[in-house]
């Protein structure tokens, strides 16, 4: 049979378009990203609105702050990342979609300080989302539609905590996190404060607590913070339009 200039031309097309498909840089990869090297240890990669669907392979080990802000990310794995990025400080996943996190999902970064997962869909966390993270300062949580916090084990240097903006009805399970200075619980659905919530809190100098539905404070319920007269002072509480009667005891506070 004789092949004519018309087959060889659709093979030469075929083969043309597989090569392409195959070539052309995918939303999918890091290529598409941007590499800053602010100075020689240290390497910023910009993927900002890249229009990504899932966390882009081949993020380099080295790279000091990952920005994946502002894309369509649903999910985040532990395989999503480089394996032992000791580099790694900073972490955004701001504005995304992310409704699921796998157990130890950020165990690559054992030296994580700030991590911004605000303005996403997480409905759930478990004790094991934030796995490993023994370093982290700062952790973004606010604009979710957060209704429990589980007590984090690791969170062993948490210095601010933002949950403002989600559905939580309780306060959440920060009893005993020393280091923490900042936590705000604003604009959700806490009805009360009960006794000992903030116990153990020993740091804590700046806590909002504006736009919610409290109507019971328990006699203890600012125990922890009774303790630090000093910082105090200094810190705020802000109640904004919630001032229910109980909180006459604590009228030291500057209520703002
Ligand atoms: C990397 O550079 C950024 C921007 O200049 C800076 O904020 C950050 O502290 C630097 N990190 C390190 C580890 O040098
Ligand atoms: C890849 O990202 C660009 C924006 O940087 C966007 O215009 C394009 O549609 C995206 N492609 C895919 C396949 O998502
Ligand atoms: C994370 O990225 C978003 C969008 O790029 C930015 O607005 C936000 O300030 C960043 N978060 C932190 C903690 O720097």
């Amino acid at each position: 049979m004789k092949t004519g200039p018309d087959s060889k031309q659709s093979l030469l097309f075929c083969l043309y378009f597989l090569c392409h498909a195959c070539c052309v840089p995918s939303n999918d990869t890091a290529d598409s990203c941007q590499w800053l090297w602010i100075n020689s240890n240290n390497l910023t990669v910009n993927c900002i609105n890249k229009d990504l669907r899932a966390v882009p392979q081949g993020i380099p080990v080295q790279a000091c702050s990952i920005q994946l802000g502002v894309n369509r990310i649903s999910h985040v794995r532990r395989s999503d990342f480089p394996h032992y990025a000791f580099n790694t400080l900073k972490l955004n996943l701001s504005h995304n979609c992310i409704g699921k996190i796998a157990d130890g999902a950020f165990g690559s970064f054992p030296n994580l300080e700030q991590l911004d997962l605000s303005d996403n869909r997480i409905r759930t966390l478990r004790d094991d989302s934030f796995q490993g993270l023994l370093k982290l300062k700062e952790l973004h949580l606010g604009r979710n539609v957060i209704s429990e916090v589980p007590l984090f084990h690791d969170l062993l240097s948490l210095q601010a905590l933002w949950l403002q903006s989600n559905r939580l009805i309780q306060i959440p399970a920060v009893k005993f996190m020393a280091s923490l200075k900042v936590l705000s619980l604003a604009s959700n659905k806490i009805v009360s404060v009960d006794s000992g919530s903030f116990r153990g809190c020993g740091s804590l100098a700046e806590l909002h607590m504006q736009h919610n539905l409290i109507s019971r404070v328990a006699g203890e319920g600012f125990d922890g913070l009774f303790q630090l007269k000093d910082t105090y002072f200094t810190g705020r509480l802000h109640l904004g339009n919630t001032k229910p009667r109980q909180f006459t005891a604590v009228k030291t506070i500057p209520l703002c």
